[in-house]
């Protein structure tokens, strides 16, 4: 079974082909970065028209690359949501059109459930269910992993994620977008105890996060003037990463059955934060599993790893599923006291 796979859910634009055998056939990833750059963030209108302009060519780009006619695919999958709808719209019904010339099935995808499964496209080995913490610039969840669609949400950010976090603190300390890189290059120059800063929630019974109040805090230290742009990099660094492993933490001990524990998303990338999940992950006698960086950002390769895995479960999906700007994995979930509008 190959499968071709969409994403255009935030600001790359993304066309794989991937195979049940695991073999990622062609994938190629298109960053607006500089596109929004002068924004400071994601102009979401900009980010669907670029989406409408990359796309078709870069289906094109990935047949081409893999050799095969649209006829050799087996299926067509597209994110379907969460994200920016706009954009959403622009991959789910090229995905839906292609389907329909072709004659051959499209399934919709869950972005969430896309970078759950993605571990599972390179560690064949890796078995259900396990933790995944899934940090990036619009998600920070805690998920326990335990099937093709069968999700339960441990945590979620009561109001900023992660990479949001990284991304505003890089702009209080004058540094591009996105934030991340910058604010771990110049941590690296700076005393991670030299600033007193607050660790939200750490503690707190529920594994949930929190980094409105330490973006705050940054924030009154860089006027106060007193401290070097690297030592609040650094501290910043620091209480971020004790956020992470304390709810991480917290998880693990309400999931004693985890074969593992997986962080997936950009912030993943950086070198303190998985270290740090790496101690975690031993304390608790599991491996850490963070997929390659091409992986663990938005791609498309897990969009078509996703309907593979859905597809081989038995899911039947709906083909006319709408582009939908919110979608949690776990419908169950309680909604979060004083959590904002993230999926
Ligand atoms: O997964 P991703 O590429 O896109 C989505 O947000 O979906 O994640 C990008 C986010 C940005 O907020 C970026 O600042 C953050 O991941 N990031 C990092 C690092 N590299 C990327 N945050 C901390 N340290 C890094 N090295
Ligand atoms: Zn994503």
């Amino acid at each position: 079974m190959i499968v071709l796979g969409l994403e255009s859910s935030c600001d790359e634009t993304a066309a794989a082909l991937v195979g049940a055998d695991r073999r990622i056939l062609a994938s190629r990833v298109a960053s607006q970065m500089e596109l929004h750059a002068p924004f400071g963030g994601v102009v979401p209108e900009l980010a669907a028209r670029a989406h409408v302009e990359r796309l078709a060519p870069m289906v094109e780009a990935v047949l081409a690359e893999a050799g095969l006619p649209l006829g050799a695919v087996d299926a067509i999958a597209a994110t379907a949501g969460p994200g920016l709808v706009g954009a959403v719209m622009v991959g789910l019904v090229t995905g839906q059109a292609l389907a329909f010339a072709a004659g051959k099935p499209f399934v919709p995808v869950n972005h969430l459930e896309a970078h759950a499964l993605s571990p599972r496209l390179v560690a064949p080995d890796l078995a259900f269910p396990y933790l995944l913490l899934l940090v990036s610039g619009g998600h920070c969840q805690l998920l326990a992993v335990e099937g093709a669609g069968r999700y339960r949400r441990l945590a979620t950010t009561l109001d900023d994620a992660a990479g949001e976090a990284f991304d505003k603190v890089g702009k209080l300390l004058g540094l591009g977008f996105p934030g991340g890189p910058a604010v771990e290059r110049l941590a690296r120059a700076g005393d991670p105890r030299a600033v007193p800063l607050p660790r939200p929630l750490v503690g707190a019974a529920e594994p949930h996060f929190s980094f409105a109040g330490l973006k705050t805090a940054v924030l009154r230290a860089v006027a106060e003037r007193r401290h070097a742009r690297a030592d609040i990099a650094a501290s910043f660094q620091a209480a971020v990463t004790d956020c992470l492993v304390d709810r991480t933490a917290r998880a693990l001990a309400a999931m004693p059955d985890a074969t593992a524990l997986v962080a997936a998303g950009g912030v993943a990338a950086n070198t303190a934060i998985r270290a740090a999940l790496e101690a975690l992950a031993a304390r608790h006698g599991l491996p850490l599993v963070v997929p390659p960086p091409a992986l663990c950002t938005d791609n498309a390769a897990m969009v078509a790893w996703a309907a593979i895995e859905r597809r081989q479960a038995g899911l039947a999906d709906d083909p006319h599923a709408p582009a939908r700007a919110r979608w949690p994995l776990d419908a169950d979930a309680e909604p979060v006291r004083g959590a904002g509008v993230k999926a």
